[in-house]
């Protein structure tokens, strides 16, 4: 198996990222990850794997002895949450995440109150913090700030593990788990995610979890993928040139109402105004017709769900919050669980989970 100690920084930096995979997992199968940077490292075999692996935790997890049992798997590891973007379902969710499986944590949320205030890079900060703590959750404004890390930290004497938690524009591989596994839950006993129509809608152009959503689907067979934004907000090149080259079928349009009588699923998003130069650009894009409401919802099919990464704005009706169809609360817990089945897999606790005596 690769290894990032094998390769320079410019070399591997260079490589596409299916071919960047390899050398970011353990090592054990060439796909469970030790760094999680991207949606690309994940496969089917190892999304269901995850997903089943979620399932189980959130089974034992029901019992007080079964709670007991999980906080015992890794309470011999700390980890860091390093989060210098505003956060609160992502931080809160491995945080808890990090608790049901016994992890000690510490955290720094905001610059100011680091040593990053009186200069410090954000590459000395993950340096210093891998001093101290085995595994560093990270999310940051910076695109690829985490790659960089994962192959700094993998050539230090302290390599540990990191997990991207959102980076820049770019990507949120945790976000597009817990969104597979939400939608892999939704459809279990309706014959399954294969095959369906997922809509997405909003900033699309800005949206790092629509990026990461986008990928993972394309590890599932036959799902459509209709992108419904303005036209200055339609999902980028470098999304839609990869649903070509692996030839699934999409398509954009501006048209929520056509798109949601079509979608099993439709996935909402907020306008991503906090990359808006000094103009607020965004202000002048006329979204009223990219909001879900109660005219939406009389469209959607009774087995659609609806689903959002939150926060949200107005983009989603208050009416539609208590229809069975609405699975963004749902979504936002089934992270925690999700979150949870990474961090124990890529601490190799998987088989020791799966195959412990709680029924
Ligand atoms: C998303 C993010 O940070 O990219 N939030 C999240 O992690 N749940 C989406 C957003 O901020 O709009």
């Amino acid at each position: 198996m690769p290894r990032l100690t094998d390769i320079t920084w410019d070399e591997f930096s260079a490589m596409g990222l299916e071919e960047k995979t390899p050398y970011l997992s353990r090592g054990d199968d060439g796909m469970t990850p030790y760094h999680t940077l991207f949606a690309q490292q994940f496969d089917r075999p190892l999304l269901e794997r995850l997903c089943e692996l979620a399932n189980r935790i959130r089974f034992i997890n029901k019992s007080r002895e079964g709670a007991m049992y999980l906080k015992s798997v890794l309470a011999h590891k700390r980890a860091m949450l390093y989060f210098s973007q505003p956060s609160s379902r992502t931080f809160l969710s491995h945080l808890a995440a990090c608790q049901i499986l016994g992890l000690t944590t510490g955290s720094v949320r905001d610059a100011a109150t680091s040593s990053e205030f009186k200069g410090e890079s954000n590459e000395d900060s993950v340096r210093t913090f891998s001093s101290y703590f085995d595994m560093i959750i990270m999310r940051s404004p910076r695109q690829g700030l985490a790659e960089k890390m994962a192959w700094e930290l993998s050539n230090s004497s302290r390599p540990v593990p990191i997990l991207n938690a959102g980076s820049g524009k770019d990507q949120h591989p945790t976000q597009a788990l817990l969104d597979i596994y939400t939608l892999v839950r939704s459809f279990e006993t309706k014959g399954g995610l294969d095959g369906r129509t997922v809509v997405f809608c909003g900033d699309l152009l800005r949206g790092r979890t629509v990026r990461s959503l986008s990928y993972l689907l394309t590890r599932f067979d036959g799902v459509r993928q209709i992108f419904v934004a303005p036209r200055e907000l339609q999902v980028p090149d470098d999304v839609t040139a990869v649903l070509d080259a692996k030839g699934v079928e999409y398509s954009l349009s501006g048209n929520l109402k056509a798109a949601v009588k079509e979608a099993d699923a439709v996935y909402m998003t907020r306008i991503q105004d906090e990359w808006d130069g000094t103009k607020g650009e965004s202000a002048a894009i006329d979204t009223t017709h990219f909001k879900f409401g109660a005219e939406e919802l009389a469209l959607l099919k009774s087995d659609g769900v609806i689903m959002h990464p939150l926060p949200r704005r107005d983009e989603i009706a208050l009416c539609c919050d208590h229809d069975p169809r609405a699975m963004y609360w749902r979504q936002m817990r089934n992270g925690m669980w999700i979150r949870a089945a990474l961090i124990a897999a890529v601490f190799g606790c998987e088989r020791t989970i799966m195959e412990c005596g709680y029924r």
